[in-house]
């Protein structure tokens, strides 16, 4: 019952983890939670709250658009309300329609779009109006009763595409009835959206050009990856060396105990060390001392919204003085695991191993005792019963987990690292330990049908006006047509086919903006500004390139 608790709120409980991709297991869904959390700048209610300014509308859209696929047997000729809204405040005739896709999360997350970055700019440099879609299975968009498995069946990457396509086809806007015919089959429908939503951009081009005049595929993860190792890639080549370092030398003592080792007492005096003395599996023990390395994808240059916590487990990591006087009592135990894991107990490395205990001490097992639970109740991913609840309460934890499971993988281990190079996280978060939840909450064994993705282009993906943005230090960036590393081709970047990398960026770091009063010489950084600049411009051009088609058909506003 705890673990539901806290696996309910994880994914809303800060704005920076909302953006979270993929948690990969149970385990790591609570790591986010435990993870200190930024406050959410969404919660505050004044003037300037998207939630007071822009109210939710519901299009009534069918639950299942394939009659002809048996995947979504028994079929279903319900309707269901998916949840938008939308700012026409600087709409002028002939501008576009720029659907945000809020992508695996509630949509209110995403109404600060509206204000500011790229859906705020865009709608005010094409004079368009600015929507953000809800995903069928977030929020309130929910096309069953409840979130069984059976029920999860019409949760596919092609039934929501299909659903944001019928929006633009048969969507009328309240109180804009003057204007006429709004839907994609009189005007131009531009969409955007990061992360998994970007992908689902790159896909909405392809699938439907006809109702899509152009995307941007913003850190969109095209490429679906069963194990996602490489997730850990981006973070090990950018994050500081002293930091890297550390975190490869631990998580091989640890392995090299847990492991190469294998012996029960001195595993059990590498937990105690730990204070984690009653975790009984090794694979959990070693997901909560992976919490630290997690905090990377949280990074934003905007500090109110960036969280802190990578940083701060860094200067932890790397001092060589001693932060926690409460672990000074653990030396000799430190030195003689360094030892026991194949490394010389110097000065320095002890005393980093001690803060790295005092770190997990405050931040993980600390937080465990307050709450009068055991151990295992509190980190272990391996209990079935934590994976039970179909109602709506339970998206949080359940929605992207079933699509994960079913199509996108993105499972993010430890064991898939080659054996030539030393993993950032312990080589026993393996396939088996972040897929319980697709057994335990799906009875799920088999691996996801990642073709249903990739069949739409994968790393290679391209269509006229689809862009492509990334960011150069994005734990992502090995599932985008970024990934080079990973055998994507590097491509020429054109008006139609634009191709960004936003240098020193993380994810889908063009999405947000400031206000002009919030503006400095340094924020937006300039790669980010250039970046949201060349969307403009494009979407501009892809404009006038719609007017001109417009022109040639002899339709008559013009
Ligand atoms: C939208 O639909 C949801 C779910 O059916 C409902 O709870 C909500 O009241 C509706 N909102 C509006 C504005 O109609
Ligand atoms: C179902 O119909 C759609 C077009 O409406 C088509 O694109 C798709 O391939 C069909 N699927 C199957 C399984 O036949
Ligand atoms: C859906 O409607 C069609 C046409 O009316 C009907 O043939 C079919 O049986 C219905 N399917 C379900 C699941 O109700
Ligand atoms: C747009 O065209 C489609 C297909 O012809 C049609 O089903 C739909 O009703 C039209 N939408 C509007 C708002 O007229
Ligand atoms: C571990 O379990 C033992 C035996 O149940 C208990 O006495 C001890 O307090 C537990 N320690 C922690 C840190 O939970
Ligand atoms: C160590 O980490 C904790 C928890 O994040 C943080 O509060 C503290 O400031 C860090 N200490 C140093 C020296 O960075
Ligand atoms: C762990 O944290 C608790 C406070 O939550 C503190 O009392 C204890 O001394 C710490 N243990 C170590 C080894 O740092
Ligand atoms: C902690 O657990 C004990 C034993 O189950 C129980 O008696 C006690 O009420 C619990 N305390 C809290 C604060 O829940
Ligand atoms: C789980 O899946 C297996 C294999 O598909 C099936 O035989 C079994 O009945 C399922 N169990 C439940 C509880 O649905
Ligand atoms: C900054 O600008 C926004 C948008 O114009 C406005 O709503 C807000 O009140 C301003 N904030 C301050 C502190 O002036």
């Amino acid at each position: 019952m705890l673990l539901k608790a806290i696996l309910s709120i994880a994914l809303t409980v800060s704005w920076a983890h909302a953006l979270r991709l993929s948690v990969g297991s149970g385990g790591q869904t609570i790591r986010a939670l435990l993870d200190e959390s930024t406050s959410s700048p969404l919660t505050k209610r004044d003037d300037t709250d998207p939630a007071l300014l822009f109210p939710a509308h519901n299009l009534s859209v069918p639950v299942d658009h394939f009659h002809n696929d048996t995947l979504y047997e028994p079929h279903s000729n319900a309707t269901f309300d998916l949840r938008y809204w939308f700012d026409a405040t600087y709409y002028r005739r002939g501008g576009p329609v720029i659907v945000l896709q809020s992508g695996e999360t509630s949509g209110e997350g995403r109404l600060s779009f509206l204000q500011k970055g790229i859906l705020h700019q865009l709608a005010v440099a094409t004079h368009g109006i600015g929507v953000v879609i809800e995903h069928r299975y977030y929020g309130t968009s929910m096309p069953t009763p409840d979130l069984s498995t059976e029920n999860l069946r019409f949760l596919t990457t092609a039934q929501a595409l299909a659903d944001e396509a019928y929006f633009a086809q048969h969507i009328k806007f309240p109180g804009l009835e003057c204007y006429g015919d709004l839907s994609s089959n009189t005007t131009a429908y531009i969409g955007y959206g990061g992360s998994y939503a970007g992908a689902f951009n790159a896909f909405l081009r392809v699938l439907y050009p006809d109702i899509f005049w152009g995307t941007i595929s913003s850190s969109g993860v095209t490429k679906a990856i069963y194990d996602y190792w490489e997730y850990y890639s981006p973070i090990a080549e950018y994050m500081p060396a002293a930091c890297s370092t550390a975190q490869k030398t631990f998580t091989r003592m640890v392995d090299n105990i847990l492991i190469g080792k294998n012996d029960p007492s001195l595993t059990h005096s590498l937990k105690s060390a730990f204070g984690l003395p009653n975790v009984t599996h090794n694979d959990d023990f070693a997901n909560i001392l992976s919490s630290g390395i997690s905090g990377w994808q949280s990074l934003n240059w905007d500090p109110s919204l960036s969280s802190p916590s990578f940083y701060r487990f860094c200067d932890n990591l790397t001092s060589t003085t001693l932060l926690y006087p409460g672990t000074a009592y653990l030396r000799s135990s430190a030195e003689d695991l360094l030892t026991a894991g194949n490394f010389t107990p110097t000065h320095d490395l002890t005393a980093q191993l001690l803060n790295y205990i005092g770190y997990i001490n405050l931040t993980q097992v600390s937080r465990c005792t307050h709450l009068n639970y055991t151990q295992d109740e509190c980190f272990t991913t391996r209990d079935p019963t934590q994976y039970q609840g179909t109602s709506w309460a339970s998206q949080t934890w359940r929605s992207w987990a079933y699509q994960y499971c079913t199509e996108w993988g993105y499972l993010q281990t430890g064991s898939g690292v080659p054996a030539d190079q030393d993993p950032l996280i312990s080589r026993t978060i393996t396939l088996e330990y972040t897929s319980l939840v697709c057994h335990y909450a799906f009875n799920r064994t088999t691996p996801p049908d990642t073709d249903r993705i990739n069949q739409y282009g994968g790393y290679d993906i391209s269509y006229p006006r689809l862009a492509l943005v990334d960011g150069e230090q994005d734990p992502w960036k090995p599932a985008t047509p970024h990934a080079f590393a990973q055998g994507a081709k590097d491509r020429v970047s054109t008006t139609s086919e634009p191709f960004i990398l936003i240098e020193g960026g993380v994810h889908h770091w063009d999405e947000n903006g400031l206000w002009p009063n919030e503006t400095t010489a340094d924020l937006p950084p300039a790669p980010v500004r250039e970046a949201q600049e060349q969307e403009v411009e494009f979407v501009k051009a892809w404009m006038r390139e719609w007017r001109e088609s417009c022109a040639e058909m002899g339709r008559w506003w013009w």
